[in-house]
């Protein structure tokens, strides 16, 4: 059995703080093999730069996926090719830097991640993602990983779940991301394969999506363009563990995580 902690999308300096001072307790405590963060709202809230890669690597993540943000930081575009563990969604044009899906060695054997981004709501168009990643799961799996996990960056909650139900029994887990809001409707799929439409952020937890409310509010009641700047407070930790066969592939346990954690104003600054 392999345990796989994702955590979705962190948000800024605050979700960045909290993710790395608790990944290595987290890891201690349940047991975690092998972690995945989609890091594509780290940066101040839009996108990820080289030095967050790294540090969210250091702290112990094994791959970092992202989203509708990737690129919202220039540096990371030259990046994207020197770090195979940095994942931007599969159905960008081959032209796009990086790639959208890797398979790293563990002590349990080969591992998958994917990321694929939806198309209902989204921008860019991007390519169709289900033909994409299940050709991508087939290659997988014969390398050898039988163990994979794709991040499915969305926001229709119909695209969510029609896209794992068709990875069901090509791929061990499918999670959500995007939303910034977890739900509630883990399961594991009659093929093998664990879902969860979205894990949540890890972000601010008095926010909206991790944004300062009143900014945010502000546009509501008036439509009028502005900042939406980070907001502060402790930081909830979403994001979902789920317990692989790594012989199979298939998902015997899918647990979602949501944990109040400190208030990363306490928390010494990252280095
Ligand atoms: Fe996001
Ligand atoms: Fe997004």
């Amino acid at each position: 059995m392999i345990r796989i902690l994702f955590l979705g999308d962190i948000v800024g300096e605050p979700g960045r703080k909290a993710v790395m001072n608790r990944l290595a307790s987290l890891r201690e405590e349940e047991g975690i093999d092998f972690i995945v963060v989609n890091g594509e709202n780290s940066a101040g809230g839009r996108g990820i730069t080289p030095k967050i890669a790294i540090d969210l690597l250091r702290a112990g993540a094994a791959v970092i996926t992202t989203g509708d943000h990737v690129w919202d930081q220039r540096d990371i575009i030259d990046y994207f090719p020197t770090e195979p563990r940095l994942l931007r969604p599969i159905n960008y044009p081959d032209t796009a830097p990086g790639a959208g899906g890797v398979i790293l060695e563990t002590a349990k054997g080969k591992v998958g991640v994917m990321n694929a981004q939806g198309r209902t709501f989204m921008n860019p168009p991007l390519e169709n993602p289900i033909p994409l990643a299940e050709a991508e799961a087939a290659r997988m799996r014969e390398e050898g990983a039988m163990a994979i996990l794709v991040d499915f960056h969305t926001e229709a909650t119909s695209e969510k779940i029609a896209f794992g139900r068709a990875l069901d029994g090509k791929v061990s887990a499918v999670v959500g991301t995007h939303t910034h809001v977890q739900t509630a409707d883990e399961r594991i799929f009659p093929g093998g394969t664990a879902y969860l439409t979205d894990a949540g952020m890890c972000g601010p937890d008095d926010s909206v999506l991790g944004r300062d409310i009143d900014s945010v509010l502000w546009r509501f009641r008036t439509g009028m363009p502005t900042r939406f700047p980070i907001a502060k407070g402790p930081v909830r930790l979403c994001g979902v563990m789920v317990d692989v066969d790594e012989q199979t592939g298939r998902a015997e346990g899918i647990t979602r995580i949501s944990e109040l954690s400190v208030d990363a104003a306490d928390l010494p600054e990252s280095s």
